[in-house]
């Protein structure tokens, strides 16, 4: 028996990165994965490597889109278990170089997407009792950082809604549990874009970048299955960091053969 078995999950951004490794760790454990994610041909693909799971395209930006979504499931599926608000964008730059059009762009996908999802996710989760609701968010909500403004201001305000969700169910006795998940570097497509971006654009920097750890995917998803399945019927509001450490070593975990090397 698998550690979700039976579960009706939502994964959103799961065409590509930490959703894919997502859905396939839920799936392995026997959940009914529902993978959404603004790129159609690229979810329809990814849907097919993951076994018995579906693809619905989802532009997390809309709450029309939400509804919908989240009714034709409950109208399928009888109601929904677990949302992981997984769908992100990032933008490098510092508060001097952000544009309104880039604040705008991270805020929607990442803030409103998370809103909206958190909202209509609720609205039939509690009519049950029950459910799981997990936000990706970031060790940048933790540590902030110079170049990446916009994408930090909006995991914080993830890492707050999630908080605010959990306590709101406790008070109300929903049964709904919201907890945000903070990754370090992982190796996804979105990490390969910043680290070209910073190659092209400081190679300093680019060296630093290489010195640091870099996680897998399925590091994620693991911490996910956790806190889809029952095993965390305790933990709400909580914030899991998954980063071996990258957030209270300043980002540098220097490799062992450089370790106590001086000159
Ligand atoms: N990779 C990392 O190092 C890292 C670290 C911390 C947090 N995260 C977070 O994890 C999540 C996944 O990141 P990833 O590295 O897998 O990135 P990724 O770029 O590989 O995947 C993100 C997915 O989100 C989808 N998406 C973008 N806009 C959307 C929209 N409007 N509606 C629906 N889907 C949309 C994209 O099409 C893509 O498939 C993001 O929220 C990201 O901020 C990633």
């Amino acid at each position: 028996m698998g550690r979700v078995d039976g579960k009706v999950v939502i994964v959103t951004g799961a065409a590509s990165g930490l959703g894919l490794a997502i859905s396939h760790r839920l799936a392995e454990e026997g959940a009914k994965v529902i993978m959404t994610d603004i790129n159609e041909p690229g979810g329809t693909a990814s849907a097919a490597q993951v076994p018995g799971a579906i693809f619905v395209p989802h532009d997390v930006t809309r709450e029309s889109s939400w509804e919908k979504l989240i009714n034709d499931i409950v109208a399928d599926y009888d109601g929904v278990d677990v949302l992981v608000n997984c769908a992100g964008v990032v933008q490098l730059a510092s508060i001097e170089d952000t544009s309104e059009d880039m604040w705008r762009k991270v805020h929607a996908v990442g803030t409103d997407g998370t809103f909206y999802g958190c909202k209509h996710a609720l609205r039939v989760m509690k009519e049950r009792g029950q459910g799981s609701i997990i936000n990706m968010c970031s060790t940048a909500s933790i540590q902030g950082g110079p170049n990446i403004f916009a994408y930090a201001a909006s995991k914080s305000a993830i890492r707050s809604m999630t908080k605010s969700i959990a306590c709101l169910s406790t008070q109300q006795g929903y049964g709904v549990r919201c907890n945000s998940v903070h990754p370090g570097n992982m190796a996804t497509p979105m990490l390969k874009g910043v680290y070209d971006l910073v190659r092209e654009h400081d190679p300093v920097m680019a060296d630093e970048l290489d010195r640091m750890w870099v996680g897998e995917p399925r590091d994620v998803a693991n911490m996910v299955l956790f806190l889809a399945s029952d095993e965390t019927s305790a933990v709400n509001g909580a914030e899991m960091v998954v980063d071996n450490t990258m957030s209270i070593t300043e980002g540098v975990v220097l490799k062992k053969e450089l370790q106590g090397v001086r000159d």
